[in-house]
């Protein structure tokens, strides 16, 4: 009999649902906090699982209390939301898609594995793969953007760099995809209200990133907090284990996300704990995060029949596999020790390079930069703000060890003048400051805005109707404007989201979208500005021109009456353009790219057949550069309707100033196929156009048409 059928044997149903059972201790608060009596329940076994508890020396006391004290001596798994790094912080996961480059994501998330393992952490809760298309909704800023292909190369690359070469590994983490599924189709974007969404979308749109993170091995999947079409996730039978487990063949362990459980008596699908306890295990959850339901609700489940010890010895039985091949039975302390100054140094460079490729130029007039010499005022809240540089769950990172704009650019600009003043509050009623702050302008040659949102206006419950600038940053903006009489004004901003600024991204005369850097945003800012590094970074999401397009995305199907300005009855507003400020893809750069001689071959392709796809690139300017060229494909007829654009691959290209090179993609001619009407694959003959270019703007790709047979 092996060590867990042996453990199961011998565990009493207290002891079962202990290791079911997940709670908080005080590192960090990520939910409404119950009083649970961590250390009484550890010491009797009734509580098997910590979240939020950082650092090896506290860890490793608690797991010594577990292992000394409890009759079993069953280690305890410690997880913790890691999501963008752990005292380093990187930038936010949606900055970070903007890199385009899965190789730095999984570069980031090794990193970020290594520095909270060795904080003695054993399981973190990312990647957050929830593609949205709503920039109402604050979680947008944890996840990949509003393109399903991309959120799956996020999830392959996310769950590689966590589990690194495999659990046993001390330095890596199990790491957690969430939130199964659709959470990012919120209504109105308000976080955890409900969701409809169609069978197409589901299977084309918010499944396949979890597909990807399964097929990658990932070790845990939490649904999400909400439901679909009038089934919450918690209790999701027919996703979690027909789907999940049965169809993809996941044999990992299903965590509830924070009271999610009990939270189905909110839903109105069960009458008291019990039953909602009950309804979950029955759907697969192995893991009740701070909902106390297993605990409190099991047994009375298995009394009225709802529920049977072999449905729970087998949630067990996953709870204690993941332990084991985390390697914390023969190894409970092996997470948690000193890095080296060396390691640390190094994860700092990551992040600067990192940071400085998130950083997405999105405006470029007068060639405003990179900046000129000459004396610079620096005006806004966020421009001296290091703390809210980390953006949304920062987990153990702390303000004091981010660097702020201002202490970035002093440290490139060593001998420019540089003045500062933060003008208004992030988001207050206050003007009083505004005059002054604008009258640094007088002697200044170029001014820095630097505007935005705080860490805490993004991510869970921080839904905005009006996700424009907060509080009174817009009167200061009208002030400078005003002031700099024809000086050239840079707006930087701090966000996590793509925010609805038409107006200053008509008056500015460059606009950068930063997100939330991470650590190194100062100095990574000043690399980007002064053109020691070029920007790179392409959005992820489409940014709306007004409220009233969302959701805006590129992906969207054809109308049956297309936009046309001449003809009244077409799919458009009286008051807005339909097209976004900014497509999804776009980012400038300090170069003049010139796209050429788009080749696809062969002309015709079975199934079983690739396209070989290249395109000529030549940097025209005067700097280093690195292009981002995306591969789109549009199938015009066929038996449904398909996307106005597809994205089917994305390369990244260094050109030296002057050199051209060819860029090539090979595209399986399989990639085309797609669910019929039935929800069923299919390849279809017919003709295609393969479309490849700079972002999801259709007038700045260049297309050839090819047929399936
Ligand atoms: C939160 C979030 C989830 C997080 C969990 C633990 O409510 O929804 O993303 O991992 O609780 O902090």
């Amino acid at each position: 009999m092996s060590r867990i059928d042996s453990l199961i044997a011998a565990m009493t149903l207290t002891e079962k649902l202990g290791q079911l059972t997940m709670a908080t201790a005080d590192s960090a608060i990520t939910g409404a906090v119950m009083t649970l009596d961590l250390e009484s329940g550890i010491a009797s076994g009734e509580i098997g699982n910590v979240i939020n508890l950082f650092g090896a020396e506290r860890v490793h006391a608690m797991q010594r209390r577990a292992l000394e004290n409890t009759r079993l001596r069953i280690p305890l798994l410690f997880g913790f939301d890691v999501i963008h790094g752990h005292r380093t912080i990187f930038p936010i996961p949606l900055g970070e898609a903007a890199l385009f480059d899965p190789r730095l994501w999984e570069a980031s998330a090794r990193e970020a594995a290594r520095e909270a393992a060795a904080d003695g952490i054993h399981l973190t809760f990312a990647p957050m793969l929830d593609v949205t298309r709503d920039p109402r909704w604050g979680r947008i800023a944890e996840g990949p953007g509003e393109d399903a292909f991309v959120a799956q190369m996020m999830a392959r690359a996310k769950v590689n760099g966590f589990q690194g070469t495999g659990l046993a590994d001390t330095a890596s983490l199990a790491a957690c995809a969430k939130h199964y599924c659709a959470y990012g189709a919120v209504t109105a974007g308000r976080d955890y209200a409900p969701t409809e969404i169609s069978v197409r979308s589901l299977s084309e749109v918010y499944l396949p990133p979890f597909q990807a993170a399964v097929a990658a091995g990932v070790a845990t999947i939490m649904p999400a907090f909400t439901d679909i079409a009038g089934v919450p996730m918690s209790a999701h039978r027919a996703l979690l284990t027909d789907y999940l487990r049965g169809q993809l063949g996941f044999k990992g362990v299903l965590i509830s996300d924070y009271n999610a459980i009990a939270e189905l008596i909110n839903h109105g699908v069960a009458a008291d704990l019990a039953e909602a306890a009950a309804l979950s295990l029955k759907a697969g959850i192995d893991m009740d995060m701070m909902a106390n339901a297993y605990r409190a609700g099991l047994p009375v489940a298995l009394d009225r029949g709802l529920v049977t010890m072999a449905d729970i010895d087998a949630a067990v039985g996953r709870v204690l596999t993941l332990k084991e091949q985390l390697g914390l039975f023969d190894n409970p302390y092996g997470r948690g020790g000193p890095e080296s100054a060396t390691s640390l140094a190094a994860r700092r460079q990551q992040a600067r390079e990192i940071a400085s490729g998130s950083i997405v130029l999105l405006k470029n007039d007068k060639d405003a930069l990179p900046l000129a010499d000459g004396r610079l005022a620096l005006i806004g809240p966020l421009a001296d703000a290091p703390g809210e540089m980390r953006g949304c769950w920062s987990a153990a990172g702390i303000a004091a060890d981010c660097v702020s704009v201002l202490a970035g650019l002093r440290f490139a600009l060593p001998h420019q003048s540089i003045r500062y003043a933060e003008g208004v509050d992030i988001d207050s009623a206050d003007e009083s400051r505004i005059a002054a702050a604008a009258a640094l302008c007088d002697d200044a040659d170029t001014i820095v805005l630097c505007l935005g949102e705080a860490a805490n206006m993004s991510g869970e419950a921080c839904s905005r109707a009006h996700p424009g600038l907060p509080g009174k940053q817009n009167a200061l903006v009208d002030a400078v404007l005003a002031r700099a009489k024809g000086k050239k004004v840079i707006a930087i901003l701090f966000s996590g989201r793509p925010l609805v600024v038409p107006q200053l991204a008509a008056r500015a005369d460059a606009l950068v979208a930063a997100w939330a850097p991470g650590s190194e945003a100062g100095n990574a800012l000043a690399d980007i500005l002064t053109g020691h590094a070029a920007p790179s970074g392409r959005t992820p999401v489409s940014w709306p021109r007004a409220v009233g397009q969302i959701p805006i995305y590129f992906g969207e199907r054809p109308s049956g009456r297309p936009a046309n300005p001449e003809d009244h009855y077409t799919s458009k507003y009286l008051d807005e353009d339909n097209a976004p400020l900014f497509p999804f893809g776009h980012g400038l750069s300090y170069g003049d790219i010139a796209y050429s001689s788009l080749a696809v071959t062969p002309a015709l392709a079975r199934e079983g057949d690739s396209f070989a796809v290249s395109v000529m690139l030549t940097n025209r300017g005067p700097r280093a550069i690195t292009e981002t060229v995306f591969l789109f494909v549009r199938d015009k007829v066929a038996s449904v309707t398909r996307p106005l654009l597809e994205l089917k691959d994305f390369q990244r290209k260094a050109l030296q100033p002057g050199e051209s090179g060819r860029l090539r993609f090979a595209l399986p001619a399989s990639a085309l196929k797609f669910l019929d009407a039935n929800m069923r694959p299919v390849f279809e003959p017919g003709e295609i156009e393969i479309l490849v270019g700079p972002s999801a703007d259709r007038a700045r790709l260049l297309v050839q048409t090819v047929y399936l047979a």
